[in-house]
């Protein structure tokens, strides 16, 4: 039995780590390259109903504690997405996560029908909270727990059975009820969290804001304690399983957030700092972890830091 196995919402991944959206998620090579790193599931970069260039560069500016990017959902389309998709599916067994986005809540459901209408993805993830679209797309819909609710069950009507992860973010007024209306909704899984901010860095040399779109979200180790209450503030709100993301560089970072009720884990700024091996040390590590605790999964450990433990079994 392979003791990091783990079922989000039904589905099995050999491995709780996750390639979160965003990075290495545009084209089926790349997918494929992070699936034999060691990730127990791929997400694709989130997608659109029409293709889009993004904001222009510098969009992606690494800094001493993470990174600040402003990409703008750069994406090929659903169309294009679908085929890449298909590419991985035929050369990978591992999962594969579609995200997809609307710039209205109606484009969610679109996309989804869209997409399913040419591929069948593992898992169907909603991105309602990327921060970098404000300026077109008005603030993003996880600020408002009704506008999330209502995406989830457009997208849940049109899904055709794939299991649906609602992304959310902690700009938010609760994390927490947010999730728990998603879940109502009918959200099979939640994927949390998002980049935080939109923040800025200037160059004091030019004294400009650095990145061309002026803000971008915050990723990196920077922002792991604030994916860590927010796994631990969902874990004890919704009986969903959590993809916990945000800020895992290191394997400890990876288990803290198991602990706080984390199904599986997303990795995303930690491809830039440490590059594809961080799946492979972590799941070592994990690995190694349990069998000096004599446990055969990690089942034991998840939610474990709760006093009491949430009630619900969180996985599956
Ligand atoms: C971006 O493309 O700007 C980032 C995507 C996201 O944070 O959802």
């Amino acid at each position: 039995m392979n003791p990091l196995a783990v079922t989000v919402a039904g589905v099995a991944f050999p491995s709780p780590l996750v390639l979160a959206s965003g990075v290495m998620g545009l084209s089926a090579s790349s997918l494929k390259r992070v699936a034999d790193a060691g990730a127990g599931a791929v997400t694709t970069k989130s997608c659109g109903l029409e293709e889009r260039k993004g904001h222009p560069c510098p969009s992606i500016l690494p800094f001493e504690h993470g990174l600040l990017n402003a990409v703008g959902l750069a994406n090929p389309g659903v169309e294009e997405m679908a085929r890449e998709i298909a590419e991985f599916q035929a050369r990978s067994p591992i999962p594969v996560i579609a995200s997809i986005f609307g710039r209205t809540e109606a484009e969610f459901g679109e996309a989804a029908a869209r997409l399913l209408a040419l591929v069948r993805p593992a898992l169907l993830e909603i991105n309602v909270s990327c921060p970098n679209v404000s300026s077109e797309f008005g603030q993003p819909f996880a600020a408002d727990a009704a506008a999330c609710a209502r995406i989830t069950s457009l997208v849940k009507a049109r899904a055709d059975g794939v299991p649906v992860a609602v992304k959310l973010s902690l700009m938010c007024p609760s994390i927490a009820q947010t999730a728990k209306a998603c879940a109502a909704a009918g959200a099979d899984a939640i994927t949390a969290i998002n980049s935080v901010g939109p923040g800025m860095l200037i160059d004091p040399h030019v004294r400009r804001p650095i990145l061309a779109n002026q803000v971008g979200g915050l990723s990196g180790g920077a922002i792991l304690p604030l994916a860590v209450r927010a796994v631990w503030e969902i874990a004890r709100a919704v009986p969903l399983p959590i993809i916990g993301t945000g800020g895992v560089t290191r394997p400890e970072d990876a288990l803290q957030l198991i602990l706080a009720g984390a199904t599986a884990v997303g990795i995303g700024t930690g491809i830039y700092t440490c590059g594809l091996e961080v799946f492979g040390r972590i799941n070592a590590f994990l690995t190694d972890w349990l069998a000096r605790e004599g446990l055969r999964s990690l089942d034991a450990l998840r939610g474990a830091a709760h006093h009491p433990p949430p009630a619900e079994a969180r996985h599956g």
